[in-house]
């Protein structure tokens, strides 16, 4: 019975949850930089206005506009009506006619002026990267804004902003007319405003000269009557009351019949530290391709940390019961939080200061293909809560222990491909850039689809606290430290990506990472090695089946692992400068696993993508 009281409450208010978002807004503008080849006609293209409307559009939130003189390197505010897409984030999908040899990256930056990036193209279109057909229409997905209660209510209409090489945080809060720096950065939190890249909110003042309140929650303006918002109200109030008299009473009699409550709805709703009243404001979150890049340490943020007995309890006491794993950080427990399953991992070590600042910027780094931190507890010694990743990792996978049948060719590529992606964000697109330093099997996690994840990333550089030096102490797993990394310590992507390469290796033979050699165990060798034998013969293919995986059976294409034991050389290539960016590596793996799951293998043979990446070497 409470719980339908709350259920009604939480319908009625719902829940911040963390990358979504409810509900859009009327009014966002897009701030298009104009360059020497747009004209107004084209421009309003790119944004479903009319024809005949150009003039009606643009010119109250751009007031020199003139149709005929369009003026170069300057930005015009573009509107349009933000929305909550797939309730995921917010954006506005227009539509968009490919013409020949767009690619996502074309789009996002030559038309659209980076207004979207190729991360949204892709979340919100059924095409893959690499195979955008001509003359379809696509949609461009512009990312948008609409303020949030928890920072200001002051404000409730952004412009999205790309960054431009030479912008600074003074020159763009003067482009937009908004002066309040602090207030600038507290909207897009660990953003860097002069780095050239990347998208900004910025409030902006509406057509009569004031800014534009943030609106009130939906509920409340929908058209309704002052009297049946206050009857409404009231209904709502009474209720609450209603719900907590009767949670209070189902409390006070459970504990008389000394019933341990685990973890009921109304402990989680409690837990959550989201009471109704405040849950009421409306809350707007940044759309997915902002998020990983504009969260600093700055703000700490309270619904991260977790208390030890909240750890404890969810946990037996740490129970060995629940323990699923040992690593080199510590061990690893089972447990159920907060309504979600959790990997929580309790550290041999304390939190620094630095430590702290940089868990906080890692609780907002979301990606499918990364496992996502979901927060902390530095109650007595560290602890650090994952999402639990339901199947194991690939290493046990390989090795057929725990019984985890064999893994197919077809996915062998997708989970190449799924980690190279996780690790290519990482590389590429979150602030800051991390390098794992640690890729290897067991940190590639698998859920019970079959997709990957990277696992312990952004921790490698608090191994050793107190060592601030460039070239950092090593940490690493043999048989996966490129050869700059375990002499001398020089850390790059490149690291990342040699040991990415062994993992490539492993998906094709399915053996460890440092062989045994010899029956009694004293002679190993590299896996690295064994493949460089191969590719040392004069005819490599034919002798590429004595190191494939026998569990295969037949179930591969030869060209196929030919390929992906090509692209292991070369990103285990002994000159780091030599190795691909994992963002090329990502594309050679996508045409790879295309053809693998359908019928074209012939049409891999000659791909312009893959053939440059070999000819590295
Ligand atoms: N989020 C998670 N979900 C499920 N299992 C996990 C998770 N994190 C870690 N594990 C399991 O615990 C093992 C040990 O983890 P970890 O401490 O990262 O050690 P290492 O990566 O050094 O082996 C992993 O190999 C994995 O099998
Ligand atoms: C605007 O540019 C497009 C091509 O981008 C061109 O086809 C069109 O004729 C131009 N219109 C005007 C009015 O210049
Ligand atoms: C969009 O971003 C790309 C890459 O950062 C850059 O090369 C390009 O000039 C940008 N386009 C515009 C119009 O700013
Ligand atoms: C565009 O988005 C709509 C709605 O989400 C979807 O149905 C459609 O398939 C998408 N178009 C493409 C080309 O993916
Ligand atoms: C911001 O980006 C610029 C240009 O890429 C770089 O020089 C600067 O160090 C960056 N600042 C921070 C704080 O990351
Ligand atoms: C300006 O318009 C907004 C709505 O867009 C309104 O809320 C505000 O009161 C207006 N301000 C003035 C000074 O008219
Ligand atoms: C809005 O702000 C801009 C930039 O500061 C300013 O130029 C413009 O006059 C303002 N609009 C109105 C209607 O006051
Ligand atoms: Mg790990």
């Amino acid at each position: 019975m409470p719980l339908f009281w709350l259920l009604l409450a939480a319908s009625f208010f719902p829940l911040r949850s963390d990358c979504s978002c409810r509900d859009g807004c009327e009014l966002a503008l897009a701030s298009y930089y104009v360059t020497d080849k747009q004209n107004a006609t084209y421009i309003a293209s790119l944004f479903e206005i009319p024809f005949g409307d150009i003039d009606n559009s643009f010119r109250p939130y751009n007031p020199d506009f003139s149709k005929d003189s369009i003026q170069m390197n300057s930005r015009i505010s573009i509107p349009f009506q933000c929305d909550c897409i797939n309730g995921e984030f917010l954006g506005r999908s227009f539509p968009y006619t490919t013409v020949v040899g767009d690619t996502y990256e074309r789009i996002a930056s030559e038309h659209y002026h980076n207004l979207t990036t190729v991360e949204l193209l892709t979340q919100t279109n059924v095409y893959e990267v690499t195979q955008i057909p001509n003359n379809v229409k696509v949609n461009a997905t512009v990312a948008c804004y609409c303020g949030d209660a928890d920072i200001s209510r002051d404000y409730g209409l952004f412009v999205t902003y790309p960054l431009r090489p030479g912008d600074t945080l003074e020159s763009v809060a003067r482009e937009v007319g908004f002066s309040d720096l602090d207030m600038l950065r507290r909207y897009n939190p660990g953003a860097n405003f002069s780095a050239g890249q990347g998208i900004l909110y910025v409030p902006r003042n509406d057509t009569n000269g004031s800014f534009r309140p943030l609106k009130r929650y939906k509920f409340f303006n929908s058209g309704l009557s002052p009297g049946a918002i206050a009857g409404i109200s009231v209904a709502v109030v009474a209720s609450l009351f209603i719900c907590l008299l009767m949670w209070i009473y189902y409390r006070v009699k459970k504990r008389k019949r000394g019933i341990l409550l685990s973890s009921t709805a109304g402990d989680n709703f409690h837990a959550n530290g989201v009471g109704p009243v405040s849950s009421s404001d409306e809350i707007y979150q940044h759309p997915k391709v902002e998020m990983r890049s504009s969260f600093s340490g700055i703000q700490m943020d309270k619904s991260v940390e977790f208390s030890y007995e909240e750890l404890a309890s969810a946990t037996n006491d740490f129970n060995m019961s629940n323990k699923i794993g040992e690593g080199g950080f510590g061990a690893v427990y089972y447990a159920e939080i907060r309504g979600e399953k959790a990997a929580i991992k309790k550290m041999a070590m304390q939190a620094t200061k630095e430590f702290l600042a940089e868990l906080n910027v890692l609780t907002h780094v979301h990606h499918l293909n990364l496992v996502r931190l979901i927060g902390y507890c530095t109650d007595g010694s560290l602890f650090l809560v994952y999402e639990y990743i339901e199947n194991g990792n690939l290493s046990q996978h390989l090795r057929g222990s725990s019984g985890k049948g064999p893994l197919s060719w077809s996915v062998r590529t997708k989970i190449g491909l799924d980690s190279a992606r996780g690790l290519e964000y990482i590389h590429e697109h979150t602030v800051p850039l991390y390098i794992h330093r640690d890729i290897k099997s067991a940190n590639i996690l698998i859920d019970e689809k079959l997709r990957a994840k990277v696992a312990d990333f952004g921790l490698t550089k608090f191994t050793k606290p107190g060592d601030a030096s460039l070239q950092s102490k090593v940490v690493g797993t043999f048989g996966y430290m490129s050869p700059e990394y375990a002499r001398y310590g020089e850390v790059s992507p490149k690291v990342d990506v040699y040991a990415f390469g062994v993992v490539l290796y492993e998906l094709i033979s399915a053996k460890p990472a440092i062989v045994k050699t010899s029956e009694s165990g004293t002679e190993s060798r590299g896996l690295v090695d064994l493949f460089e034998d191969v590719f040392s013969q004069p005819d490599p293919k034919s002798d590429l089946p004595r190191l494939i995986d026998p569990r295969l059976g037949s179930d591969y294409s030869l060209d196929s692992v030919y390929q992906m034991a090509q692209l292991a050389r070369i990103c285990t290539h002994e000159e780091a400068q030599r190795r691909p960016d994992m963002r090329e590596v990502v594309v050679a793996l996508m045409t790879l696993s295309s053809s693998t799951g359908g019928w074209d293998v012939g049409a891999l043979v000659g791909n312009p993508a893959l053939l440059n990446l070999m000819s590295g070497r």
